[in-house]
């Protein structure tokens, strides 16, 4: 099955008997065989490929192969504890982990020695974890978070009864420097900590750390009063690789950089990775006898199958190949993007060094839901991962002009006005 168009009208996940069939009960008293085991999961996987098909609102990269690594599944392998320390369960991957982490501070330039950071379960974590060290440098400290941030910042904010005041953001989803000014200056008194999103989940819209920092230091807040938690869940790992993208680095004055690396890299299971500076680290962290560690990470136990895979990956891929990656998904969410303003959806809009194209949200659920649409208000959006080819994104626009234009006529027989999204992106600006 590699036709989109028709993976696309054989069935909805809705419709897959395996996520509404009685027989995924567990009642067997003496447990069922192995072959109608292998027979549903075949039939599960089967209907997973067709909804990779048309996966197209969530950053998740759904190519890749890991089939090498299939003898570690017979492992569990456990990372509890501190990477750089070890600990007395053998069954442990804390070499690849350490070499992954290694690998990461090259990208966002900081010495072997002056960094500390971990394999997580996903972006959540490492947001967690970054705000958690902000918070252990400026314990009232106040969370600033422009309005554009992913859900779980708020959440961290709640959980751990941080302060946290939310900033506006720019028509291009960016933080408005101008409005965080305002709130720094009305919380003088209180050091601050920034959440600054590399990249938002909506807009794909990339905060200005220079300008972020400029901003801080006219209000006053010399170094040792901020801390800076880079949220880079998706763009983290891309921007080193495009020309002109700004820079992400340890060279400026931030205290952490979180991704999820099931986002770009592409994995079978949720993991990201987290980075600090290790002068933060012993604040958070405890020795820990029973495991031989020093307990420093969110979790006790710790994905150990998770470095390995994204070892793998970074081996097998190189630089070269990631740059390959990254910049078919920024061409190829461009093809969407002039596509769709071509057609006559103006108000569509694509944040620059962004692989994610902004549009309005279809008035058919059944269509959003069969494309994996993530929505937001009036608007719908299309990340371009590597799973999306040039077909898929054909099939889709022509779907989605079709039913459009038919909910036009309606609407029209209605006399009720159709979605625009030109307001909330900036009118028919091409791109920001
Ligand atoms: C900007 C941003 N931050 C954090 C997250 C949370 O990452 P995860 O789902 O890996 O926990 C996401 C998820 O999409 C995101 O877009």
């Amino acid at each position: 099955m590699n036709d989109p168009c028709l993976a696309a009208t054989e069935g909805s996940a809705t419709e897959n008997p395996y996520t509404q069939n009685m027989s995924l009960l567990i009642s067997e008293l003496s447990g069922d065989s192995e072959e109608h085991l292998v027979q549903m999961i075949t039939s599960f996987a089967h209907s997973l490929s067709h909804s990779k098909m048309r996966c197209l609102g969530y950053p998740v990269n759904l190519e890749f192969d890991y089939e090498a690594l299939a003898p570690l599944l017979h492992f569990h392998i456990n990372n509890a504890g501190d990477p750089f320390v070890g600990n007395s369960y053998t069954l442990n991957s804390v070499a690849f982990e350490v070499c992954v982490l290694d690998w990461f501070t090259r990208l966002w330039e900081i010495e072997k020695n002056q960094y500390w950071g971990y394999v997580t379960n996903g972006g959540t974590e490492g947001n967690l974890h970054g705000i958690l060290v902000g918070r252990e440098q400026l314990p009232d400290g106040i969370l600033y978070a422009s309005e554009e941030s992913h859900y779980s910042v708020f959440k961290i904010a709640r959980t751990c009864r941080i302060q946290c005041v939310k900033v506006a953001t720019l028509r291009s989803g960016e933080i408005d420097c101008f409005d965080l000014k305002a709130s720094l200056l009305a919380h003088k008194d209180k050091p601050a900590t920034i959440n600054l999103n590399i990249g938002t989940t909506m807009m794909g819209a990339i905060d200005d750390l220079d300008l972020v920092v400029q901003t801080l230091e006219e209000c006053g807040f010399i170094r040792n009063r901020f801390y800076i938690h880079c949220d880079g869940v998706l763009f983290g790992l891309m921007l080193p690789f495009i020309k002109m993208a700004p820079r992400l680095s340890f060279t400026k004055p931030i205290g952490s950089i979180a991704i999820s690396r099931h986002k770009f890299i592409g994995c079978p299971i949720p993991c990201g990775v987290v980075i600090t500076r290790s002068g933060y680290i012993n604040a958070m962290s405890r020795d820990t006898e029973i495991i031989s560690s020093r307990d420093a990470t969110i979790t006790g136990s710790r994905n150990g199958h998770a470095p390995i895979f994204l070892w793998y990956a970074l081996k097998k891929k190189g630089l070269l190949g990631l740059k390959k990656e990254v910049d078919k998904c920024i061409k190829n969410a461009d093809y969407l993007h002039n596509k769709l303003r071509e057609a006559g959806i103006v108000s569509a809009m694509k944040n620059e060094f962004s692989n994610i194209v902004v549009f309005e949200k279809p008035q058919d659920d059944e269509f959003a839901r069969r494309w994996s649409l993530a929505c937001k208000g009036n608007m719908a959006h299309v990340v371009v991962m590597q799973h999306v080819t040039v077909e898929m994104l054909d099939c889709f626009v022509t779907e989605f002009l079709q039913k459009r234009s038919f909910k036009h006529q309606i609407n029209r027989h209605k006399n009720q006005t159709s979605l625009c999204i030109a307001d909330e992106v900036g009118g028919n600006l091409h791109s920001f």
